[in-house]
């Protein structure tokens, strides 16, 4: 089988395993990763097949939906394993797998790999912007997090633990994630592109504060 096949058929495969998901983390958010990653690769010299096969798997064991006593990806590695490949293939696409998620504001990244830094920046392209706007509201309603609550302050999380078990609102997930992006891009053709969809959050909260405040009233 050859790589383009492969590609495809993970393609097909992620399309119908997310068809019905209302989270933000529908298919079409594994697909502007995946181009988001291709575009990234056309400045670096990475493996674009790895880049590929890690994008489109990388949140087929994602910790929001899965609950795993361990690190391993183990619905993405049964997908691999069932695909004619190298094995040093499916660990470099594992590997980038297990170090993808945002863990906390004080949790180090500890991805590893040109590979899997064009995939972790992204997918962290695709949480900011307009488009990360949306998908924060929407995985807000489906954790059912309240859009804003005043007296609950935005915290910047130390550890995994307290990041994951978090109940804070949707305001304060831009402060605790979204807005400390643009500076945890890691190659250079993520940053730019994240200065102007930084902007746009900014501009989304001023406004989203004029209004709660009432001073657009009169
Ligand atoms: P990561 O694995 O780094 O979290 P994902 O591809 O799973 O990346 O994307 C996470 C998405 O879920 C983002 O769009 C983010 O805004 C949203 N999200 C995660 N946690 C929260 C939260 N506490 N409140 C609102 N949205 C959240
Ligand atoms: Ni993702």
């Amino acid at each position: 089988m050859d790589q383009q096949t492969i590609i495809q058929k993970t393609a097909d495969y992620i399309r119908q395993e997310f068809s019905n998901d209302s989270s933000g983390h529908d298919w079409w958010h594994v697909y502007r990763v995946w181009q988001n990653a291709l575009a990234i690769c056309q400045h670096e010299k990475a493996d674009a097949f790895i880049v590929q096969l890690a994008a489109l798997l990388h949140d087929l064991d994602d910790w929001k939906f899965n609950d795993s006593a361990d690190e391993t990806p183990h619905r993405a590695k049964g997908w691999l394993d069932s695909l004619p490949l190298d094995p040093s293939i499916t660990d470099a696409v594992c590997n980038i797998i297990k170090h993808i998620s945002y863990k906390g504001a004080g949790v180090d990244n500890k991805m590893d790999s040109l590979e899997g830094f064009i995939v972790q920046d992204a997918d962290r392209l695709d949480a900011i912007g307009a488009i990360g706007i949306a998908r924060a509201f929407a995985y807000g309603g489906f954790a059912n997090r309240p859009l804003y609550n005043p007296d609950s302050p935005p915290q910047l999380h130390a550890s995994f633990e307290e990041y994951k078990n978090s109940k804070s609102d949707t305001i304060n997930h831009f402060y605790e994630k979204l807005l400390l992006l643009k500076d945890r891009m890691n190659t250079p053709t993520a940053k730019r592109i994240a200065e102007q969809r930084h902007e746009v959050m900014l501009k989304f909260l001023d406004q989203f504060n004029k209004e709660w405040d009432g001073k657009d009233l009169d």
